[in-house]
């Protein structure tokens, strides 16, 4: 049996291009005592693996999560038909014993978790709404944004993976929520399905202007996954005491290091407004990572939190979908499906 995988030929210069690529087909290695061969159903595509690509080897397999099917097994903790997320890069086939999975990423053992039953809801939601971008949403805006009912809420990327739930559980916690996204169709995705109380275009509405109209009083908490000129803005009308969950900076994520993008000053807002601001990576949660996604599994059931999928069809696809998400092609979660 053939299998193929995505090989991270050449450090990126600038925007990702395809042949920093190389795609590789090769046997299946045969399935040895305490191994399991895994087939992936979905692969995720995510904007840190631009930033994160800086420290990975080239010649390696590209780094990425995916829903795998166990096909055949030998491993006592693995049976085939269970459904499991893990590491294991942009590639079709994995052959491995599941104890001595690594992840790239930290470094650190990994191993492939076996799903659950999600009662209907596709497995792919394990890497979007039931995986780590639902818990960054979850656990980035509860523990970092301390949002109260009644306060106002900016998210931007709103209509994207992370920050289309961020919206909607600061709607469930009761916020007045305002959202910035790319297009016409993000910004009215957000007002009828996700009931933000405004959203906006940010490439066509100045942000500032738009935030005296939608939040006269001043922001207290935001979201922030974009950073740069967007963010300084966003932070220039927040209120006193108000708190900025720092989830990305996908505006700069392709940006030449040594001429790295300027943004008005953001210190005298920070200073006078007495703002409180924190940087987060979601892995800081993995002690308590169950805990959001049985409560975003919750909200779905009871028909509050709302998601969408962007899916990409077969495995030759996997760079379209990865180099959409820096052209905002993506709505909610960009997937591969196998
Ligand atoms: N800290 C963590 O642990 C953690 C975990 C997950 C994700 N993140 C970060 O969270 C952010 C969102 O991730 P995601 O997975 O939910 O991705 P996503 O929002 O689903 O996809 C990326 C979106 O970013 C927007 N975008 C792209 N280039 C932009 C630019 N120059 N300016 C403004 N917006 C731009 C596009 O939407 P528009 O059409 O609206 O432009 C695009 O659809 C990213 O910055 C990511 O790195 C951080």
């Amino acid at each position: 049996m053939k299998g193929k995988r995505f090989v991270f030929a050449k450090h990126f210069d600038g925007v990702p291009k395809k042949s920093d690529f190389e795609l590789v087909e090769e046997e299946v290695p045969p399935v040895k005592d305490g191994e399991v061969l895994f087939q992936a159903l979905f692969i995720s595509v995510d904007p840190y693996m631009r930033p994160y690509s800086a420290r990975i080897q080239t010649g390696t397999t590209m780094i990425g999560e995916q829903v795998a099917r166990v096909v055949e097994s030998k491993h006592p903790g693995y049976k085939v038909g269970d459904n499991v997320v893990a590491y294991f890069g942009w590639r079709t086939h994995t052959v491995l014993n599941p104890d001595k999975n690594i992840n790239p990423l930290d470094n650190k053992p990994s191993k492939p978790y076996i799903l659950p039953d999600f009662g209907g809801v596709s497995l792919s939601t394990a890497l979007g709404v039931l995986g780590m971008p639902g818990n960054t949403a979850y656990f980035g805006l509860t523990k970092l944004c301390e949002p109260k009912p009644g306060e106002v809420l900016v998210v931007n990327g709103a209509a994207g993976a992370v920050g289309s739930l961020v919206g909607q559980i600061g709607k469930i916690l009761g916020l007045r929520v305002i959202g910035f996204a790319g297009s016409d169709d993000k910004v009215k995705l957000l007002k009828e399905k996700y009931n933000f109380d405004a959203a906006f275009n940010y490439k066509t509405k100045d942000v500032t202007e738009a935030l005296k109209e939608a939040a006269p009083e001043g922001v207290d908490c935001f979201f922030d996954n974009v950073g740069g000129v967007m963010s300084s803005a966003i932070i220039s009308c927040m209120k006193l005491y108000g708190r900025i969950a720092v989830c990305g900076s996908i505006s700069a994520y392709n940006d030449d290091p040594k001429k790295p993008t300027l943004a008005p000053i953001i210190q005298p807002s920070m200073i006078f407004k007495q703002l409180k601001m924190e940087g987060f990576v979601v892995s800081r949660w993995l002690n308590i990572w169950q805990e959001g996604i049985a409560q975003n599994l919750q909200y779905i059931k009871e028909g509050k939190l709302k998601y969408e999928e962007t899916v990409y069809e077969g495995f030759e696809k996997i760079f379209d979908a990865f180099i959409g998400l820096f052209k905002g092609e993506n709505t909610g979660k960009a997937v591969v499906k196998i």
